[in-house]
């Protein structure tokens, strides 16, 4: 695979470089996993030409994990009492191959690539996270979904020993989360499953060892910390439509022309922000991968399906 370059892409609206980091080693295990990585801090080339990616020490410690607390400090607070080692993952239902995987057996045969991705939050926040990972379509391909298949469920770990927002009853939310997706929006080569971030493996209270990042929908779609991926024929059940089904929808694309009920969406605070420069910038439909996704829509009316 060679390297994509900016004239491959267009910028304004991609904002997506890959790279091939890594050609899957044979046995990779998370510490080879973070040795493999450890030289990608030293590149110098990884500015994009567009937006400038966020600073990770905030990409780092303002968070949303309510598994460790629904303060925007509390994941990184908290998150380093998680074990992630040992990891696996358990695939059922329409699949011709589920099973228990190891960690080791899901990224093996993968090719690691940097995608600079805009991140939205729902919470019209947004951030630039340079993410290190795989599409998630080629993962789902290995476990031959059947032809019944047409969403795919994620659930993360549920482990409220470690997790003290799990013990808490304040957090609004349900656990274990869960979340999903149609599986025409998972094989979208947008979608993807990621174990690193900044050239590092992902700090755990960004999602560690394994997460999703769907770039063109709102940030609650980007499960972390993933422990069950399951194929299904009826639309999952997601944590943030169950808590609040007006506020939440299933699809979340980002998209400006559908305000919360509580706050509009028209535009975001680009992290770093701060009260005397909030750094405010329109936001965009699909979050600017329109251009990409938007086909996957067609015909459907985005004000219903939110
Ligand atoms: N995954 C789990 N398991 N629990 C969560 O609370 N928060 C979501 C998403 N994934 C969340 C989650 C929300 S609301 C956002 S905006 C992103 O994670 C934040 O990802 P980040 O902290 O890496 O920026």
């Amino acid at each position: 695979m060679r390297d994509l370059s900016w004239s491959d892409v267009t910028p304004e609206t991609v904002y997506l470089r890959r790279r091939q980091l890594l050609a899957g080693a044979a046995a990779m295990s998370v510490a080879p996993l973070a040795a493999a990585l450890a030289p990608l801090e030293f590149r110098a080339d990884r500015t994009p030409p567009v937006d400038e990616v966020t600073p990770e020490p905030i990409a780092s410690s303002y968070n949303n994990f309510y598994e460790f607390g629904t303060d925007k400090a509390a994941p990184k607070k908290h998150a380093a009492q998680l074990t992630t080692d040992p990891w696996s993952v358990e695939v059922s239902g329409e699949v011709a191959k589920p099973g228990r995987y190891d960690l080791a057996d899901i990224l093996k045969p993968h090719v690691l690539e940097e995608r600079i991705y805009r991140l939205r939050c729902v919470e019209a926040w947004s951030m630039v996270i340079p993410w290190i990972g795989f599409p998630l379509g080629d993962l789902l391909r290995r476990f031959e979904p059947t032809a019944d298949a047409r969403y795919v469920a994620f659930t993360t770990l549920y482990r409220p020993s470690e997790m003290p927002g799990q013990r808490s009853l304040w957090s609004g939310i349900e656990f274990p989360y869960v979340e999903g997706l149609r599986l025409d929006e998972a094989y979208h080569p947008l979608a993807l499953i990621a174990v690193g971030m900044y050239g590092k493996v992902l700090p755990n209270q960004n999602g560690a060892p394994l997460r999703l990042v769907v770039p063109w929908k709102y940030g609650f779609k980007s499960i972390k910390s993933i422990v069950k991926v399951r194929l299904t024929k009826r639309q999952p059940r997601t944590t943030w439509n169950e808590s609040a089904p007006r506020e939440y929808g299933f699809y979340a694309n980002v998209n400006p022309d559908v305000d919360h009920p509580r706050w509009s969406q028209k535009s975001e605070r680009r992290l770093p922000s701060s009260l005397f420069d909030q750094n405010r910038i329109p936001t965009l439909p699909f979050n600017g991968y329109g251009d990409e996704v938007a086909r996957l829509y067609a015909g459907m009316d985005l004000r219903k399906y939110y």
